[in-house]
């Protein structure tokens, strides 16, 4: 080789690192947002399933108008970060019992510990907690005044007294006192309504609680979505009920009321409200009657499919309150909605759930209805080409009638868009749960991972979610697993 071919070669070999370096640079950067040292002030987030994020994000679109913002994830401020901020709004949500959630666990860690008080002096920082919680648990809102109580221990000086959210009552309708919204009026997400196009027992004969499979669309072109996002729903009563009502306070249900510029009969608005005891009074308008009815709890689901196939799917399980009678949300979706009825849902973003690199191997882990989310990543890697492997470990209850969408897997796995599919039982000769399976497998788990892969777990969190977590610490120790969470390769999908 001539001194100038050799000459070439190494431009050549250098070129190649450096463009190796930029695009290792910008993946980087695509996952993890980089703080803009010139701004006024900073937004930060903790959020399991999206609410949070999503009204961090209003928020900061809003505050933009008035200064430069800063938005992260609550995990990725920096102590120089937050020397360096006059102020800060904190978006966060409680998750587990009483918890952060795992993008703001080590912030929690961090700066909100005992030891961390004579660490970081943060007497220069103003700041505002607004939190997301659900008053069905004890600790409601908890992690938000953790923070709001370890940011005042660190010298910082609130602005405003913490701000709580019930986010199943108040997020989508966004009625909340001004006070409590202090830079936006706005619903957080879009209000859609979406059409039952489908519903389908996925487990007939089951003992356990029918699940189904339902198939949503809309009239207008469909919103765009990724695998790992969830639906909001505003559920219904059963229309008996209403009737029952209606007939009780002698209303009349076809009496059309204009609320918003939104025309619809008395019957359509009493659907998604909690019913008083009493009708309208006399004499008062019944459009300032109704508009003060609050609106039945919103419920959230993931979703099952991907935007090209068309539809959006979900697959709900069926839950039963303690009085014996339906649950609110799937009740609403599972037994009351007809075919072709309409309701009202909005698409949550849940980008800790998103997975940007398709060809890394992917462990998708879940039970039950968490079939759902796990279906809609397997949808989202089927439409690419160079995917990585995919290995699935699904648990139910019996094989004979708990055994969903089982030709649809069998199919992906004969196509060899699933590299490898471990389905288990609860009931049967061998009672098995995922975590079992895990455990049985812990070298394949091993070499799983050290090919850069990544881990999807969705369902129920006390029933499996929770042992799933527990045995991958054990497996891969809790120091790799906070390192997962941190590099956006162990998503947890879990309620
Ligand atoms: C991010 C996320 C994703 C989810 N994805 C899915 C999914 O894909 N599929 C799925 O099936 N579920 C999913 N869920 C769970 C779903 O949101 C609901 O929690 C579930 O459907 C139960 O809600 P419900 O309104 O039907 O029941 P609820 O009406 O909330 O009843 C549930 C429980 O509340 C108690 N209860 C509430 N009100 C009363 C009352 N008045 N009287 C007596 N008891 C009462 C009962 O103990 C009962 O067991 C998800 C949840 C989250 C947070
Ligand atoms: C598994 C699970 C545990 C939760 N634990 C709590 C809790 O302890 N306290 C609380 O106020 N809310 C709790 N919530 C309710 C969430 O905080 C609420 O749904 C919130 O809107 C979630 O916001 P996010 O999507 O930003 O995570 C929990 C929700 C789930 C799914």
């Amino acid at each position: 080789m001539t001194e100038a071919q050799r000459l070439i070669l190494a431009g050549v070999i250098t070129t190649i690192w450096l463009l190796g370096c930029v695009w290792l640079l910008c993946r980087h950067r695509g996952t993890r947002p980089l703080a803009d040292a010139r701004a006024d002030l900073l937004v930060a987030y903790a959020s399991q399933s999206g609410n949070a994020a999503a009204l961090a994000r209003q928020q900061a679109q809003q505050l933009a108008e008035r200064g430069r913002v800063n938005i992260l994830p609550l995990n990725q401020v920096s102590p120089t970060l937050l020397k360096n901020t006059p102020k800060a709004l904190f978006v966060v949500s409680t998750y587990g019992e009483g918890e952060p959630p795992d993008n703001g666990r080590r912030f929690s860690q961090r700066f909100l510990k005992p030891q961390a008080k004579s660490a970081v002096d943060l007497s220069h920082l103003r700041y505002s907690v607004i939190a997301l919680g659900d008053r069905n648990y004890a600790g409601f809102c908890a992690f938000g005044h953790q923070l709001y109580q370890g940011l005042a221990a660190l010298g910082a000086q609130a602005e405003q007294p913490l701000t709580e959210i019930d986010a199943a009552n108040d997020l989508m309708h966004w009625q909340l006192p001004a006070a409590a919204t202090p830079h936006t009026s706005q619903p957080v997400q879009p209000l859609l309504h979406w059409q039952l196009c489908q519903r389908q027992q996925l487990n007939p004969g089951s003992t356990n609680a029918p699940l189904y499979l339902l198939s949503l669309s809309m009239p207008g072109p469909m919103p765009v979505w990724r695998a790992g996002d969830v639906l909001t729903i505003q559920p219904k009563h059963d229309p008996q009920k209403i009737q029952r009502w209606l007939e009780r306070t002698q209303m009349e249900a076809e009496k059309i009321v204009v609320i918003n510029q939104r025309a619809q009969s008395l019957s359509d608005w009493l659907a998604e409200r909690h019913l008083p005891e009493q009708g309208c009074p006399q004499g008062s308008p019944v459009t300032d009657w109704l508009d003060q009815l609050p609106h039945l709890p919103q419920r959230q689901y993931s979703v099952a499919s991907v935007p090209a196939e068309g539809v959006l799917k979900l697959i709900v399980r069926l839950q039963y309150r303690t009085d014996g009678g339906p649950g609110t949300g799937s009740g609403w979706l599972t037994r009351y909605c007809m075919t072709g009825e309409h309701f009202a849902a909005t698409i949550q973003a849940n980008v800790h759930c998103h997975i940007h690199n398709h060809r890394a191997p992917l462990l998708l882990i879940g039970a039950g209805s968490g079939l759902a989310g796990m279906r809609a990543q397997l949808m989202q890697r089927a439409a690419q080409a160079d995917a990585g492997p995919v290995w699935l470990i699904f648990g139910e209850r019996s094989e004979s009638h708990d055994n969903p969408l089982a030709h649809e897997l069998d199919y992906w796995r004969d196509q060899g868009l699933i590299s490898r599919l471990d389905k288990t039982y609860s009931q049967g000769p061998q009672p098995g749960y995922v975590q079992y399976v895990l455990n049985s497998q812990a070298g394949a788990l091993k070499d799983f991972m050290a090919q850069d892969g990544e881990i999807y777990l969705c369902g129920n969190k006390s029933g499996m979610g929770d042992g799933v977590h527990q045995c991958l610490q054990k497996l891969l120790g809790e120091q790799l697993l906070e390192q997962l969470t941190e590099q956006g390769r162990y998503h947890r999908d879990l309620y």
